[in-house]
C-alpha cells in the first residue's frame, strides 16, 4: 500500500482510500493491481530477461489494456533497477532532478519499491510505492523519482507516445533535495 508524506507538514497519509483521495485531490491517479497474477518465479526478481519482462506484461495484460483504454496509453514496457543495473548511481542522480514531461508518467510497481516526489498545491509530497501500486503523475507536474532503502524496483511503464516522453528540467528555487 502506498504511503504519502507531505514534506512541509510532516503529515503521513496511509490507507488505500485515504491515499487515493489525497492523490485525486492532487490530480495524481492511484490504482491497485492484484499481484497474485504475477507468477511465483517473477516475484521479487530484479535481474530480468526480455522473456521475463514479456511474461510480466502478459500477466497484467487486462489491467494494462483497461488503464490504456481509459487514459489513452498505447505503448508499454517493463523497467528494472537494482544493484545489478550498470551505472545505477549515475541513473539515480539523473532521476533525482526535478523535471516535467509533456505526457503523464505512469508506473505500476510489480516488485521492490520506489518514491515519486511530486509538487502539489501545498508543496512537495512523497509517494512511497510498493508492488501493486499504480500511479499516473500528470503532464507538466514537477516531480522526481528515487529508490527506497532496498534500492530495487520493477515497474510497468505506460506511454501515450514514447517519442513525447522526455524529461524537461524544472527550475526549483525553494526546494532542495
Ligand atoms: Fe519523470
Amino acid at each position: 500500500m502506498a504511503v504519502i508524506k507531505i514534506r512541509n507538514t510532516n503529515e503521513v497519509i496511509q490507507g488505500t482510500e485515504e491515499v487515493k483521495a489525497f492523490l485525486e485531490s492532487q490530480e495524481v491517479l492511484y490504482e491497485k493491481w492484484d499481484m497474485s497474477k504475477l507468477p511465483d518465479h517473477l516475484k521479487e526478481r530484479f535481474d530480468l530477461s526480455d522473456e521475463d519482462k514479456q511474461e510480466i506484461l502478459n500477466s497484467f495484460d487486462d489491467d494494462i489494456r483497461s488503464l490504456g483504454e481509459r487514459r489513452g496509453y498505447v505503448n508499454w514496457d517493463v523497467i528494472s533497477l537494482s544493484e545489478s543495473t550498470p551505472n545505477l548511481e549515475e541513473l539515480l542522480k539523473k532521476f533525482e532532478n526535478v523535471h516535467t514531461h509533456t505526457d503523464d508518467e505512469v508506473r505500476a510497481i510489480t516488485a521492490g519499491h520506489g518514491i515519486f516526489i511530486v509538487k502539489g498545491e501545498n508543496g512537495y509530497f512523497d509517494i512511497e510505492l510498493e508492488a501493486g501500486d499504480v500511479i499516473s503523475v500528470p503532464e507538466y507536474t514537477p516531480h522526481f523519482f528515487t529508490l527506497m532503502d532496498d534500492r530495487q524496483v520493477v515497474a510497468v511503464r505506460l506511454f501515450i507516445d514514447t517519442e513525447g516522453w522526455v524529461a524537461h528540467p524544472y527550475e526549483e528555487k525553494e526546494y532542495k533535495l
